[in-house]
């Protein structure tokens, strides 16, 4: 039976890990640590916190004392670590919690798993650790920075080049991670994903945010010239392929992850409207609720259209085009993508207009409002 400590387990991709793992297995034991942020809610993880396999604790991944108890009270083979602050918008206004968070939160979890995991030294001083233990890192394509060749796809040894502090934190983290596991052998995997997309996303990035700003019946803000490349997976499929990477990479590699679906941010806004609009006329229940929810304005489907998209002033050093290659994953470990963007934007869709409660609740002390 193994543990798997996930941090961050109350945001968008570690609540749909953890959601994927208890689907997937019966025999196992999650503990989640999350500070709850604006980003991580109990109410996304409310219908687990029954369940007997998983446990939460409310705290810090820069938290000695509390990182320490967890690796106390339970054998831990898996540290997976989502925790971090992921708004770039947010990291450009106030960098420093981003690195407090990514990059000292990740160094305090490799520090805390090696005392715990080592079980002796060889003879040459590395030290010997447990069997069946790893920390796998969940990463990023913005450590790449941009790419602006359309023909030029980040493989996984690009060499590392932010331009924002969020992408920065986060390449800074991999560093560390890397640095682990060559000075101290400690078990390792980097995962580095693209754009994820699905159900729990916090309503400031940019699928939720259109979907939200429709039924407000608000315009939806677009960066720049909206020409922004962004490669876009669901994130089931990146879930899958952090499972896979857990459980078969071997120690130390290094793994892009993407959807082979490289859009402009104006048409992933555009499909979204199209998408939406048909849905709405098509389902007399979720028309129902588009006319009885929208509060500051008097809502008419003819509305949804291109109009609500509304370019605004560019983004501080906005990266024009990520692009990932994941044929490593696909061919050391037989991952492929599954879920198609059309069909997983609708079953987002449909996800946010039937999870309205869960909206209300996340956003109600957030910024957004
Ligand atoms: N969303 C994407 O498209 C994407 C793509 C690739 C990689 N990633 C990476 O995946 C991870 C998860 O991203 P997400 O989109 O789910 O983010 P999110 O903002 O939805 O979730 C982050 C979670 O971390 C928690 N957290 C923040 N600081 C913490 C701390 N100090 N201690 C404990 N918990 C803390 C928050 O409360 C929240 O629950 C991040 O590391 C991010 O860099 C995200």
């Amino acid at each position: 039976m193994y543990t798997y400590f996930v941090t961050g387990g109350a945001g968008f991709i570690g609540a749909n890990f953890v959601k994927y793992l208890l689907r997937k297995y019966s025999d196992i034991k999650i503990i989640v640590l999350d500070n709850l942020t604006y980003s991580g809610n109990l109410a996304t993880i409310k219908s687990d916190l029954k369940n007997p396999r998983f446990s939460f604790i409310k705290g810090s991944i820069g938290d000695i004392k509390v990182v320490s108890s967890i690796f106390n009270k339970y054998f831990v083979n898996f540290v997976i670590n989502f925790a971090a602050e992921t708004h770039v918008d947010r990291s450009i206004i106030n960098p420093r919690i981003f690195f407090e968070t990514n990059v000292l939160g990740t160094q305090n979890l490799l520090e805390i798993a090696k005392k715990y995991w080592t079980i002796g030294y060889d003879v040459k001083g590395y030290p010997v650790y447990k069997k069946n233990v790893k920390y796998l890192q969940i990463s990023t394509d913005e450590v790449y920075g941009s790419s602006e060749s359309k023909t030029t796809f980040f493989i996984e040894n690009t060499p590392l080049d932010p331009n924002n502090p969020y992408s920065a934190s986060k390449a800074s983290a991999d560093l560390i991670v890397k640095a682990y596991s060559s000075t101290y052998k400690i078990p390792i995997n980097i995962t580095r994903c693209s754009n994820n997309y699905g159900p729990y996303q916090f309503p400031e990035k940019l699928i939720p945010l259109s979907i939200k700003n429709i039924l407000d019946g608000k315009q939806i803000p677009i960066y720049g010239d909206g020409q922004n490349m962004r490669d876009w997976i669901y994130v089931e499929d990146h879930c899958r392929a952090i499972d896979l990477v857990l459980h078969s990479a071997k120690t130390g590699e290094i793994y892009n992850i993407g959807g082979s679906n490289e859009k402009k941010n104006v048409d992933v806004v555009s499909l979204i409207i199209f998408s939406m609009k048909n849905l709405l006329e098509s389902n007399p229940q979720y028309q129902k609720m588009f006319y009885s929810s929208a509060s500051c304005f008097s809502p008419q489907l003819e509305r949804i259209n291109k109009k609500l998209i509304s370019t605004v002033k560019d983004r501080l050093g906005h990266d024009r085009r990520y692009a990932i290659n994941s044929s490593k994953i696909k061919i050391d470990l037989g991952w492929s993508q599954e879920i198609q963007f059309e069909e997983g934007l609708l079953k987002t869709i449909c996800w946010y207009l039937d999870n309205q409660n869960w909206v209300k609740e996340i956003t109600s002390k957030s910024i957004l409002n």
